[in-house]
């Protein structure tokens, strides 16, 4: 797990007014909770007091308030009120947790777990098609896998799978010639995409069996990572029939992730599709659920001779280079380290703050050293 990506917190529905949203990313726990404007902010969940749980207290007056002695934390993770102390005095500087920027877009509250200043972050995947004419998102699917997040994103990342695993929902098969050469990767900043020929010998799923559009005899696919958790993936049947599948992944901790799934679709646009969609979506979904909560490891083992990877598995092998890139960074949480120190103290995942301010209470999360 990698700090310094965006990463989704909740969705947006989730994040309520007055009530603060527990999460937990990359193994910590985090809060997010709204403004009176309606902004949304994401801070470190631990209160630096005595290490009660900001998400299980309350927001007033754009805070969020500890429940265990109301220590009141505001949306740039300042303590700024401790009712215990005497009004003339004000809450020791070192009383403030990591709050962590933010973006609400596509129904989802991202964050940037990380402490880069804003020029040098990596994106938040872009969804070109959102509000355009002629497409039209699925309602907001969120589920969990019970596997580590990189099991999931080379999943998606992975074109052999598909005849075998969704075989029920007419998924198309990997055309044999293309199977023999090795998968042509195309890199985009922080990724990489493909995007093939697939045979669709198969009939469509039966909940879109009256769309003809659905079965013809070749479709186009691909798919593509930016960073360690965003994965795109496309489907066309024509150039007018196209999904455009969005999965942002929060790995909870290592051995489950929240996807948050956005699917656009430039057919069927008249709003009662969206609900049997959605339903071969989750179908689709628990047909990977049920593979991935079974592979063993639960992570990626630590060699490569380890496990044998072939030519379709390209695109896994690329995204496995990105891993290493980021790891050389210094970005890699060292889960080891965390493990054995947990229960003794507090992590948090450090915020940009931390470049500019000192006395911070909570340890920053141990990482594994860069090269
Ligand atoms: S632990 Fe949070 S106010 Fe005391
Ligand atoms: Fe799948």
């Amino acid at each position: 797990m990698f700090i310094n990506f965006w990463y989704p917190i909740a969705a947006s529905d989730d994040v309520v007014n007055k009530k603060p949203h527990r999460a937990e990313v990359l193994g910590l726990k985090l809060v997010a909770f709204r403004d009176e404007d309606g902004n949304a902010h994401v801070l470190a969940d631990t209160c630096t007091h005595r290490g009660g749980s900001l998400s299980k207290g309350w927001v007033r007056d754009n805070c969020v308030v500890c429940p265990y002695h109301g220590w009141r934390f505001d949306k740039d993770g300042k303590c700024v009120q401790i009712p215990s102390l005497g009004e003339d005095e004000s809450p020791p500087p070192r009383a403030k947790v990591d709050s962590y920027p933010v973006q609400e877009k596509y129904d989802i509250v991202f964050a940037f777990l990380g402490d880069l200043p804003e020029e040098e972050r990596p994106p938040l995947v872009e969804v070109p098609e959102w509000g355009q004419e002629g497409w039209r998102a699925n309602q907001l699917l969120v589920f969990e896998v019970p596997t580590f997040y990189e099991r999931s994103m080379e999943n998606g990342l992975d074109p052999s799978h598909n005849e075998f695993v969704h075989p029920a929902q007419g998924s198309p098969n990997m055309r044999k010639d293309l199977a023999r050469q090795p998968m042509e990767m195309t890199d985009v900043p922080w990724g990489s995409q493909f995007l093939i020929k697939f045979d669709n010998k198969e009939k469509g799923t039966e909940a879109l069996a009256d769309v003809a559009t659905l079965s013809p005899p070749e479709v186009t696919a691909g798919s593509g990572f930016v960073g360690p958790n965003q994965m795109i993936t496309w489907i066309n049947f024509s150039e007018e029939s196209r999904f455009s599948q969005y999965f942002f992944e929060a790995p909870i901790n290592e051995g489950r992730t929240r996807v948050f799934f956005v699917n656009m679709r430039s057919f069927l646009l008249e709003p009662e599709n969206d609900e049997r969609l959605t339903k071969v979506n989750a179908i689709v979904a628990q047909e990977d659920i049920d593979i991935l909560g079974e592979l063993d490891p639960v992570r990626t083992p630590p060699t490569p001779s380890e496990e044998v990877l072939i030519r379709s598995d390209g695109a896994v092998i690329r995204y496995r280079e990105g891993l290493r890139e980021w790891t050389d960074k210094g970005w890699r949480i060292d889960m080891k380290s965390l493990r054995e120190q947990r229960g003794d103290r507090a992590f948090a995942i450090p915020c940009p703050a931390r470049r500019t301010s000192k006395n911070w209470v909570q340890k920053t999360i141990p990482l594994l050293p860069g090269s």
